[in-house]
């Protein structure tokens, strides 16, 4: 690199200047790239690097000049070199010393800014929801019957044959089968479908438990029906068995009587009509006086006075010996309500569809 003898020659050599004069505008070189290095270390972490490469002791720029540049200059150059030095540390520090500033502000006001509440803008009202139809139904259903007793249980949707239908005294090929479309699983005639109706809960509570028995069970039940306005797929059901050693059908009427005052309003009577359902013997459909119209016939009873609540019946004594009951000993009764028949009569709804479309300004008419 040296070509020359002359000390002055060399030093002006290492800095890249011609001449003397040269010295300063070599030194503005160095401050410009120092200047873009500045703007380009906005934030923190770029700062503490940015600050290294400069100040850094033992190989920082400021470092590599003095050793380089002025400690080899001859006295006539270091007067130069060492101002144009000093001029620059001097912009070093102060650049620095702002940058920082800079920083520090920076992230005091995002912080600030995050934790500032301003008091005066409103709040944010949320919308209160609404327990659905059904679900209220249900609960009104549970609070009856749990305050005479029955207790709340609830069972698969998936059932077998044997529990929907079999153990239910619905043998294979009964016309009963048919009332009752059903869903069976991947075409698995004799493995699973979805439950029809959610008796297949009176065999399996019986199945586990020694009478005296007293349930209640909510629950989603499927049949293969057209969807229409009194019609889906599925709908709800709640069931009730009650088993013990002296159940008579006074206490089925007094019960049923009971339900449909608490349910329909203290004023209400029923009347039983004789029905048929293979696991009930005797079976009743149970129909009460109109809510509406208290009996004198509306357009809610079809002016018929009369209301349809439910079928019930005595339990068929064929479906205890599916469960190990022993018939001559013990007697009750069952029901099976319709959860959304029931909710919908109570309450004026006229379309099925109203109560599954989850539609906010028909569920806000239930609060
Ligand atoms: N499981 C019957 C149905 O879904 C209703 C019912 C239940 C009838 C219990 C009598 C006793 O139609």
């Amino acid at each position: 690199m040296t070509t020359t003898n002359d000390p002055t020659a060399q030093t002006l050599e290492r800095i890249g200047a011609k001449t003397p004069e040269a010295v300063a505008e070599k030194f503005a070189e160095v401050r410009r790239r120092f200047d873009k290095e500045a703007t380009d270390s906005s934030d923190r972490e770029r700062l503490q690097a940015f600050v290294l490469r400069w100040t850094g002791r033992k190989a920082g720029v400021l470092t590599q000049i003095t050793d380089n540049w002025l400690k080899p200059a001859t006295p006539e150059l270091k007067r130069v070199v060492g101002q144009e030095l000093n001029k620059l540390k001097a912009h070093v520090e102060t650049t620095l010393e702002e940058k920082r500033k800079e920083i520090e502000t920076a992230s005091e006001q995002t912080v600030t800014a995050r934790d500032k509440i301003d008091l005066s803008l409103p709040g944010i009202e949320r919308a209160f929801g609404t327990r659905h139809l059904i679900r209220q139904t249900f609960e009104e259903l549970q609070r009856i019957f749990t305050a005479i007793g029955f207790s709340v249980v609830e069972g698969p949707e998936i059932e077998t044959p044997y529990y929907n239908f079999e153990a239910l005294n619905i043998p294979e090929h009964h016309p009963a089968r048919d009332n009752m479309d059903t869903f069976y699983i991947e075409g698995a005639r004799s493995s699973y479908l979805l439950r029809t109706h959610t008796s297949p809960m009176q065999i399996r509570t019986m199945e586990k438990e020694k009478p005296p028995v007293r349930i209640v069970v909510p629950g989603k039940v499927y049949r293969r029906d057209n969807p229409d306005a009194t019609h889906g797929y599925m709908f709800h059901q709640i069931e009730g068995l009650a088993v013990d050693t002296d159940i008579t059908f006074c206490d089925f009427k007094g019960t049923v009587d009971y339900f449909a005052r608490e349910f329909l309003g203290p004023k209400t009577k029923t009347r039983l009509r004789p029905s048929y359902f293979p696991f009930t013997e005797p079976s009743a459909e149970v129909d009460a006086t109109c809510h509406v119209c208290g009996g004198k016939g509306c357009r809610v009873c079809k002016f018929s006075g009369w209301i349809e609540l439910f079928g019930a019946g005595m339990v068929n004594p064929a479906v205890y010996g599916f469960v190990k009951y022993d018939p001559e000993r013990l007697s009750g009764f069952a029901f099976g309500m319709g959860v959304d028949r029931l909710a919908m009569m109570k309450y004026g709804v006229t379309e099925v569809p109203l109560l599954f479309q989850n539609d906010v300004r028909f569920l806000q008419q239930f609060p």
